[in-house]
């Protein structure tokens, strides 16, 4: 992400989804690839003194192999069954601290694993910025995703899943933020500044 902007706080949300006093505390943050997901939940993990989480670090530590290397072996479709497992595990636990959770960029646009978040009343954050700037992320950051292609398909996907990302209960802007700024929004959003 760039450097900050102008300090206004800008957060556009469809429902009143925020944490209940004294319920489970968990958020998500979702959104495509080199949305900045994992940085936010640690910035924000730390602002607030909650713990954080990347569901693709679980996904690795359950099936004992990286990413890049599910998809070799079982392809999308594998890596899929074994994002929405460990999901599942993620949501049927219970922690005595508050956690935020950054979701890989596919899981929020599967309809099963949108179900279960919904079913849960979790919370849910949806990372925006244009696709240029995300692919730009991307390649700074040289990680081994099997998704990002070209620029053209990277946008082409991006296209296709903003849709499911709309439905998250709020969306945060990232395009020119650095990632504290943006996990002040997030948390703002959440109504906890
Ligand atoms: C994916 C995004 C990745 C990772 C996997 C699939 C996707 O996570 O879950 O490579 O389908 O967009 P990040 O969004 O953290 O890169």
């Amino acid at each position: 992400m760039g450097s900050p902007s102008a300090g206004v706080v800008l957060c556009f949300s469809h429902t009143m989804a925020t944490l209940r006093p004294g319920g489970p505390k968990l958020v998500f943050l979702v959104g495509f690839m080199g949305a900045g997901k994992t940085s936010v939940a640690r910035a924000l993990g730390q602002k607030l003194g909650w713990s954080f989480e990347d569901l693709d670090d679980r996904i690795e530590a359950r099936e004992g192999q990286p990413i890049h290397r599910i998809f070799e072996t079982s392809g999308e479709s594998g890596f899929r069954q074994a994002e929405t497992a460990a999901l599942r595990e993620l949501l049927a636990e219970t922690r005595p601290q508050p956690y935020v959770v950054a979701l890989g960029g596919g899981a929020f646009a599967q309809a099963q694993n949108v179900d279960m978040i919904e079913q849960a009343a979790v919370p849910v954050i949806f990372l925006d910025g244009p696709p240029e700037e995300l692919f730009q992320r991307c390649e700074a950051e040289q990680g081994k995703r099997p998704l990002q292609s070209d620029l053209d398909r990277f946008r082409d996907l991006y296209q296709q899943r903003r849709p499911a990302y709309l439905r998250a209960a709020h969306r945060v802007d990232t395009a020119g933020k650095d990632v504290d700024e943006v996990a002040m929004e997030v948390a703002s959003c959440l109504g906890l500044l």
